[in-house]
Formats: C-alpha cells, structure tokens, sequence
C-alpha cells in the first residue's frame, strides 16, 4: 500500500494529525484513486468498520501466510482460541521480572549523556523479549531484528520496480524465516523446551493440534506484529516527554501514572495508524457507497483525535478517562499482544524515569520518519539526559 499524497512529505510523517483532522472533517469518508482504496477518518465510522467483520473481511490474497490477522470467522476464533492459550495475560505478567532486567541491562550500556532512544533502547527491548519467549537462541537477535524490519518495511517510491524491489525482499526473509522456526520446532520435538514455541505445539483444541505452518505463521506474525509496534509505542513516548518536558518530574514522583502516560501516547502518537479491510458487499458509510470487493482503510490516527469522541482530543492529557483509542483495534481482531506491549510500555518509562532527568532532544541531527502508510513513527531520536 502507498502513502497517500496528502502524507507524502517527511514533515508531515513527522506529524500527520493536522492533515487527518481536515480529512476527518472534509472528506471523512472518500475514495482515493492514486491508491485505489477508500479511506476513512471518523471514530464512528472506524468503530462500525472494525466490529462488522462480516462485511470488512481481514482475509488476503495466497502470500499472505496463513496467520490469524488475515483470517475471517469461523477459522479466526478457532485459531485465537488456540494460541490464546499459550499467550495469557497471567503469562504475559510472568515476563515482568526478566522484562526489568532487560531494560536495566540496556540502559547499563549507555554510558554518556546521550543516546539515540530507538536504537539503544526502544528497538532491541521488544526483540528480545519476543526473542526470549517464543526460545530463539541469544545470538539469533541481530538476524531476528533484520527479519521483522524487512517483514513491515514500505516500498521507497511509487514505481513498480520499487514495489518488486520490496516484494522481493519480503517473500525472501519470509522464506528464511520459515526455515528458521521450522529448525527449532524440530528440536523442540525431539526436546521440549519451556517456551512459546513449544507451548504452541502442544496446545490442542478437541484433539487438534496446529500444523507446522500455523506454528510459523504465528511465530512470524509474532516478530512482525510485535517488534516494531513495541519500539514505536516507547521512542514516540520519549517524543512526548520531549515535547512536553514537565511531564517527566509528574511521572517521576507518580509512576502509578505512568500507564494513564502509555494509555494517551496510544492516542495521541498511536505505533499503528491505520488498518486495512475488503468489503465483502456493497455497503453505505455515511453519504459514500462502497462497492464490493473495494480495500478499506481505516484510519484510527484519525479517529483517535476525533472530537465527537474525545473531549480537546489535541490535547495530551494524563487525566484521560476512558481513553478508548482504537490503537490496538476493535472487535475479533483487537491486539493479542496488547497485554505485553502495555507491560513493555510501563517497564521502559519506569526504567528511564528511574535512572534520568532532563531528557531533551539532541539539538544536532534531524529525525527521519519511518516510510509506511499504517505505522507511525521515526527511524532515530537521539535525546541528551542527566543521571539522577
Ligand atoms: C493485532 C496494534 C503490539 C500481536 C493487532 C491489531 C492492531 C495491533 C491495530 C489489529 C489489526 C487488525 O484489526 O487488522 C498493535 C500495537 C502494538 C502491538 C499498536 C504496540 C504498541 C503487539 C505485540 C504482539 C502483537 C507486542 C505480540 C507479541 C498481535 C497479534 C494480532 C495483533 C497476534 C492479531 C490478532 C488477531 O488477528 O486476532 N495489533 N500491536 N501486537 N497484534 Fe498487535
């Protein structure tokens, strides 16, 4: 999927809510040729789109891998059910510990006054852990981390070559992928292990067990769902407190705010900034008419800042309540991981609370956006800071 012109430039990458705000209110519902899909702004209309996975179905093309984002009911819920199972919440809160002792180990490794946030800290926090879960051996992470970059990374420009160029890539570190995880469940076989990997090949539902290629699948949904949301959800939070800088002493003295803090930075700077479906019928939202078969994009970036819904919704506010963003989606589909990104979140900003003040924006470098039309976030963001 391309950028759509409005959001073309790396300024508004940098910040796209204006342009989603006027979109929201003057075209809050349109069909796009450049890119050949309908867009749509309001957090009503999103809502309804996200909950009637009848009508906006979530299945792709064959390529697509047979994973549980892409999968429409019955088979869905027969599959969440599954790995549900091995993907508690209870499971997920276990992590906190060895989560710490993460961000504590990285946090070590910085020995100046500076950092760039993304890549000291926000990109390998949530690799390891998935890394650590699913029982991929320490010294894979590097080629794990290339992995999921390539697995979300957007074609550079409009051309066909570019969007082959970006296929080709992707088709390739699938390939390996697949090779990677189908090794390890050969030895897990042979070995049980106390891991994901192994949890997943012995969950059953009715006698049936998942085949090779679901445990994959999911593995590689996994990297690819998990890790870049993750480092965008923790470099766009330090955004926020460089931006608005008063906010750290506020969290320092009351971390029990601090996931009132993740919960609002879901909102306002949300990882996941749209979401894509098919309209399996013909259908009305609003004044348009959809026809069947069209791709449907929602925009929760939007929605997340809609007015109807969210008293001064520019605003960051850590007294949100409720704060029903759709950052995590809505309905079926609603993130299973959002257990432990939320958990990740809180560690992290616990963490660098903990150990610095006065973290600022480093005057020199500019930041770069990442190039894709549904995340939203930035390649680098060096910050300067003072130890406690
Ligand atoms: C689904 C966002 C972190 C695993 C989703 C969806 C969204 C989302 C919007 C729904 C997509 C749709 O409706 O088509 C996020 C954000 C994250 C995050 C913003 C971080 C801040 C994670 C993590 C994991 C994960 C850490 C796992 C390690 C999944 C899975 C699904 C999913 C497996 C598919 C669920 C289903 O189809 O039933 N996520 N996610 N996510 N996410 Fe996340």
């Amino acid at each position: 999927m391309l950028n759509m012109t409005e959001l073309a430039t790396p300024e508004k990458m940098l910040f796209p809510f204006d342009t989603l705000r006027r979109l929201r209110h003057e075209t809050p519902v349109r069909y796009d040729s450049n890119r050949n899909c309908w867009d749509v702004f309001r957090y009503e209309d999103v809502q309804r789109i996200l909950k009637d996975s009848k009508t906006f179905s979530s299945e792709r093309g064959a390529g697509a891998g047979s994973t549980i984002l892409f999968m429409d009911p019955p088979k869905h819920k027969q599959m969440r059910d599954l790995v549900s199972r091995a993907f508690t919440p209870k499971a997920i809160q276990e992590l906190t510990p060895r989560i710490q002792s993460i961000a504590e180990q990285l946090l070590d490794a910085v020995t100046e006054d500076a950092m760039d946030i993304t890549s000291d800290f926000a990109t390998p926090l949530p690799v390891i852990v998935i890394a650590e879960l699913l029982g991929a051996p320490k010294e894979d992470r590097e080629q794990f981390k290339r992995w999921s970059d390539i697995l979300v990374e957007s074609a550079d420009d409009l051309s066909d070559e570019a969007f082959r160029r970006i296929t080709d890539k992707r088709m390739k570190a699938m390939e390996e992928l697949y090779g990677y995880f189908r090794n390890i469940m050969g030895q897990r076989a042979a070995e049980p292990q106390d891991d994901l990997i192994t949890a997943l090949m012995n969950a059953e539902i009715e006698g049936e067990k998942l085949t090779e290629k679901e445990i994959v699948s999911f593995c590689v949904l996994l990297l690819a769902a998990g890790n870049e949301t993750t480092t965008n959800l923790i470099t766009n939070g330090v955004r926020v407190l460089t931006e608005m800088p008063e906010l750290q002493e506020r969290l320092f003295q009351s971390p029990d705010l601090i996931p009132a803090f993740i919960e609002e930075v879901l909102r306002y700077y949300p990882p996941i900034v749209a979401i894509g479906r098919k309209a399996t019928d013909q259908v009305q939202i609003g004044d348009q008419t959809i026809e069947k078969g069209a791709q449907v994009i929602s925009w929760v970036g939007a929605a997340n800042r809609d007015e109807s819904r969210f008293v001064e919704p520019d605003d960051f506010r850590l007294d949100r309540k409720p704060n029903p963003h759709m950052t995590f989606g809505f309905g079926i589909h609603f993130c299973l991981g959002a257990p432990l990104a939320r958990l990740e979140g809180k560690i992290a900003f616990q963490a660098l609370l903990n150990r610095y003040q006065n973290l600022a924006r480093a005057s020199s470098g500019s930041i770069q956006p990442i190039q894709s039309s549904f995340v939203f976030g930035v390649k680098n963001y060096p910050i300067t800071m003072h130890i406690r």
